[in-house]
Order: C-alpha cells, then sequence, then structure tokens
C-alpha cells in the first residue's frame, strides 16, 4: 500500500466518469460495452486497465506479444480489475526506415493520448524492441496513470555451426570476415538462418537490454523480471504477475511521479554503467527525466560514470548474452554488489523499495556478473567528449573500442551524408590510412532524419584486408547498443543545423582525447568562421505531414530529441485534463 495516500474508492476511479454516472453518455459507454459481450458486473466499480501493446506482424521482438497479453489479462481478471487491450504503433527495429528513431515520439504521444482519451485508470505498457520502452514511458510519465512495464525478454543465444551469436554484435563481426574475405557466402547464409532464433528482443547488451533494465531500475516493472528470457515460462507468469499488481496499484494511486525522483534516474544511469549498455540510453533517459521534470545532462552522465564500474560481461563490450546473464542472476544480482552507488531508498512499483527488491541478491556464475572487487572496468563505460567540434557534447563508449585509440590524432575522410559514405567507402582509391578518421555529416536528428544507428561507420574494404578492425569514426548519428568501435556518437550541435560537424574538411586534423575528454578539430578559430560564413543550410527535408511537425519541433541529442512542446514538465493527467462529455 502507498504510505502516503488512502486507498482509492469506486468512485474515485477516473473510468467511473465513463460507466459510473448516470447519464446519456454513460448509457452509451455501458451498452457498448455490453455490445462487446461483457456483462456490468465484469466492470462496475473495478479498475478500468488500458493495455498499451505493441505487438504487430512486423515486430519479430514483439512475436509473443499475442499471447503474453493474455496472461497480463488473466492477471488483471484475477486482481478484480477489467483490461483493455488497445494496439499501438510497434517501432520494429529491424524494418522501419528509415529509423524508429523518427517515430519514438509520436509512439509517445500516442500512448498519452490514448491513456487521455479512454477510460484507462491504470496500464500495463508492453514492449522491448529499442524505441519502445522509452515511447511507452515518455507517454505514461506525462499522462502519470498507475504504471507498470512488461518488458518484452530477450531472445535466446544465437546459434551457427557450434559458435554462439549475438544480435547485431555479430552481424557486425562476420559482415566484415565477409567483406575481408575470410568467411563464404555459405557461412554467411549459416549465420543469417542462426542468428535469431527465438521471440524477443535482441539478447546482446543493446538499445533493448540496456533500456528495459534501465527501467527496472527505475522502478517500473517488477524487480528481477527484465532479464528473463521472452521464451522462459517465468516470462509468462512475470506477465500475469504485472496483471496483478496494477489492479493493485490503481487502489493505492501509485503512479510514477510517486516513484521517479532524481535519485531513482541516476539509479538507472549508474545501472547502464555498469552493464556497459548502449549510448543510447544516454538521448533516451535525458528524455524521460525531462518528462519527468529533471534535468538529467550528459554531464551527469559523465560524472557518474567516473565512479560506476563495469560489472556485466555481456557483448558487445563482453563475451556473454542476456541469457547467460539471467541464469547468472539476472539485474538484481548486479545491482545488488554495487549497493553503496544507488539510492536504496527508492520506491517501486512492487510496493517495496529499490533496496528491498535487491537484498540477498547472488551471483551464480562470476565470469558473467562480476563481484565488485573483480569489475571489467573500474570505471568509464561512458564517455561525454566536448571540443570545438562538439561544443554541446558528444559520447563514446570506450569499452567497446580499441583502447590504443583513445588518444589518437588522424586526417579527416569526410563523406557528406549516408548516400556518400555507401558509394565511395570501398573505393580502392580512397584516400584512407589505419590512422585516417572517418567523419558523417548529415546523420543527426534534423540531418538524417532521425539520427539513425549509422555511427558505427564502417571500415574501407581495403583497410579490413590490411586487418584493421577499428578506427576513429566521428558522426551526428546515434551507434546500436550492439556495435562497437572508437566511435564519437551524437555529435552536437548537428552537422544540419549547422554545427561545426559541418565545416570538416579532407585532411583536416581532429584529435580525439577520452581520458580528456575532448574532441577537436585542429583548425583555427578564423577558419572555421570563414568556413561558416560560407555555408548554405540546406533545404529542409518534408514538405508535409508528420515530417513536418518532427522537423519544427525535434530538440537536439544532448537535450533527449523530445518535441519541445513534450517538455513542458506539465503532467496531462495532473494538470488541465479535459472534462469528459
Ligand atoms: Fe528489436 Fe533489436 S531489433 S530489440
Amino acid at each position: 500500500m502507498s504510505q502516503d495516500k488512502p486507498r482509492k474508492k469506486p468512485e474515485e476511479l477516473r473510468s467511473h466518469r465513463w460507466y459510473g454516472v448516470k447519464d446519456l453518455r454513460s448509457f452509451g459507454h455501458r451498452s457498448r460495452t455490453a455490445q462487446m459481450g461483457y456483462h456490468r458486473s465484469d466492470y462496475a466499480g473495478k479498475p478500468v486497465i488500458a493495455i498499451i501493446n505493441t505487438w504487430s506482424d512486423i515486430n519479430p521482438c514483439h512475436s509473443h506479444f499475442r499471447q503474453r497479453v493474455e496472461e497480463v489479462k488473466r492477471g488483471i481478471w484475477q486482481a478484480g480489475g477489467f483490461p483493455v487491450e488497445m494496439p499501438a504503433m510497434s517501432l520494429s527495429e529491424p524494418f522501419q526506415k528509415p529509423t524508429t528513431m523518427l517515430y519514438r515520439n509520436l509512439l509517445a504521444m500516442e500512448t498519452e493520448e490514448l491513456l487521455r482519451s479512454y477510460p484507462a485508470d491504470g496500464c500495463v505498457l508492453m514492449g522491448g524492441c529499442d524505441k519502445t520502452t522509452p515511447a511507452l514511458i515518455m507517454g505514461a510519465v506525462s499522462m502519470d496513470l498507475p504504471t507498470i512495464f512488461v518488458p518484452a525478454g530477450p531472445m535466446l543465444r544465437g546459434n551457427w555451426n557450434g559458435n554462439t551469436l549475438g544480435s547485431g554484435s555479430d552481424t557486425w563481426k562476420y559482415w566484415a570476415e565477409l567483406r575481408a574475405g575470410n568467411i563464404t557466402e555459405e557461412d554467411w547464409q549459416g549465420v543469417e538462418d542462426g542468428i535469431a532464433r527465438s521471440p524477443g528482443h535482441c539478447m546482446t547488451m543493446g538499445t533493448a537490454s540496456t533500456m528495459t533494465s534501465a527501467v527496472e531500475a527505475l522502478g517500473l516493472c517488477l524487480s528481477g523480471y527484465a532479464s528473463i528470457p521472452a521464451p522462459d515460462s517465468r516470462h509468462a507468469q512475470m506477465a500475469s504477475l504485472s496483471g496483478k499488481r496494477i489492479v493493485e496499484m490503481v487502489w493505492e494511486d501509485l503512479k510514477p511521479s510517486d516513484l521517479l525522483t532524481e535519485a531513482s534516474y541516476d539509479n538507472a544511469v549508474r545501472t547502464v554503467l555498469a552493464l556497459s549498455g548502449s549510448t543510447n540510453a544516454v538521448v533516451h533517459l535525458i528524455a524521460m527525466a525531462r518528462r519527468s521534470g529533471f534535468g538529467l545532462d550528459l554531464d551527469r552522465f559523465d560524472a557518474l560514470a567516473r565512479s560506476t564500474p563495469v560489472l556485466a560481461n555481456l557483448r558487445p563490450s563482453g563475451k556473454y548474452l542476456m541469457e547467460d546473464f539471467y541464469y547468472a542472476g539476472g539485474l538484481r544480482a548486479m545491482l545488488a554488489q554495487m549497493q553503496d552507488l544507488l539510492d536504496l531508498s527508492q520506491r517501486t512499483v512492487d510496493g517495496c523499495t529499490l533496496g528491498g527488491n535487491i537484498a540477498g541478491a547472488r551471483i551464480f556464475n562470476e565470469d558473467v556478473i562480476r563481484p565488485r572487487g573483480q569489475a571489467i572496468i573500474e570505471r568509464d563505460g561512458l564517455a561525454v567528449l566536448r571540443g570545438n567540434l562538439a561544443p554541446d557534447g558528444a559520447v563514446i563508449k570506450p569499452p567497446a573500442m580499441e583502447a590504443r585509440l583513445q588518444v589518437h590524432t588522424g586526417r579527416a575522410v569526410v563523406f557528406k551524408d549516408y548516400n556518400d559514405m555507401a558509394e565511395r567507402i570501398d573505393d580502392p582509391a580512397l584516400d584512407v590510412d589505419a590512422d585516417s578518421v572517418i567523419v558523417l555529416q548529415n546523420a543527426g536528428p534534423q540531418g538524417a532524419p532521425g539520427m539513425p544507428e549509422w555511427g558505427q561507420l564502417p571500415i574501407p574494404q581495403k583497410l579490413l584486408k590490411q586487418g584493421v578492425r577499428d578506427m576513429v569514426r566521428i558522426s551526428d548519428a546515434r551507434m546500436s547498443g550492439t556495435s562497437y568501435g572508437a566511435c564519437v556518437l551524437h555529435v552536437s550541435p548537428e552537422s544540419y543545423v549547422g554545427g561545426p560537424l559541418a565545416f570538416v574538411k579532407d585532411g583536416d586534423l581532429i584529435s580525439l582525447d577520452v581520458p580528456g575528454r575532448k574532441i577537436e578539430l585542429r583548425v583555427s578559430d578564423e577558419e572555421l568562421a570563414a568556413r561558416k560564413a560560407a555555408w548554405q543550410p540546406p533545404q529542409p527535408r518534408f514538405e508535409r505531414g508528420y515530417g513536418v511537425l518532427y522537423l519544427k519541433h525535434i530538440g537536439q541529442a544532448d537535450t533527449g530529441c523530445d518535441f519541445d512542446f513534450l517538455q513542458t514538465g506539465q503532467r496531462a493527467g495532473a494538470a488541465g485534463e479535459p472534462e469528459i462529455h
């Protein structure tokens, strides 16, 4: 039971305005519910639970959600609630072009508006594939009804010819080997058939695993459940338990605003860092925190990174996959190793505190989850860079790069956009060597548009054949959480809006200094100013539709890429929700 609120009465439920009053409109709501085969005893005086389900035929990561939603409903019925499934935009990472990130805020808006416009007393959010998690949470945080998140869970380990395969990471690895001529087309086909062999999201520590773990650390899903593999029967149990719990949360009036604090966001950031999680979490957690009214920023990530060890030995930075992580004790076991770095008093949807949830959690494989004294690295799972090339910041993931490149100066090889890069990167005549710095422009929030995961820029084929497997690469794009390499990402402001990245030319010297947190273009201020004066702003990319709204309101990466009109800090549910007529 919530510590400071009286238990709700049925007539205080939000849905009472649709179902409980005696007027013409309520007659319509009740008669139309009867039309669907429900008797008034099925819903009268019960919490209506909206299940926002991001299942679709085009999203393989959520292919089990058709079944899981039945298990969520079972829990809701058993606890005395009335489940109402509401399908929402799926954001399928492998299929949606140019990138799901273009649509993250659209799903966030859809979530908020579904909850606002229908008789929801609380909600279950079903997501997991990359952007679905932050989008659902952003929308629900803005609406601020009792909320519980059901994570899709990771798929099983991939397998090919006895090799364990990890989503994304091994795609990039074997693609490089194919281009270098070290594996055959037949081998490549085997990788294709074996790398994704069950429902569930990517099972490396990519964006999906990172964000679902962050949500558990925030206290928005049942404790210990973000790591369960999707096909495991315990995942189905989790779905049912979440359905039961959300009904109680409505009676307790336990809302995101009761759970989320600056300290709980710090807990989430530290969790991401200890997992060596995806750099995408920087953008998403900043956006989520700002929806909650907190000013999380890049400097906070960098400050926490300096005192957070990496404890999870997971690809792409490490060796294992999420299935191994779960069997080794899962997120609770890892968090129990870093209790001194967390605010254990933070409340969670379980009705408990984070400290209570992780008390006594044990590690069952100390190579997968490292005990505190045996960290993979003691600090710097992520670093924020600044300098004349990125005045508002950029990020890099030091554990996922070759250490020799942490302090490096090289000649720029510049591609003006993705198509330019795709055309020329493998040209044998390209003037590039292993010390060069590859630069991609126009790949940011407005430039691409949508800030796609192009940031792991390909290594030129002629260098791959020489054995080069990592180089310094710089862009205003994001990078898949399953990717790796010395990739400087999220350069802000982006080149498309006239950030300094737009003015880099072939042959310019660029210096990267990860320990010093610097990224510098070695060109004089006068020369930079002259290039800026000669720069022509590009034409807008959209002339109609959602794209126009997107371009007009999208923020830069350092502020979370949310729409400006959604970052007001005013919650829809708390501030001026319109009357129902
Ligand atoms: Fe869905 Fe990776 S493609 S999580």
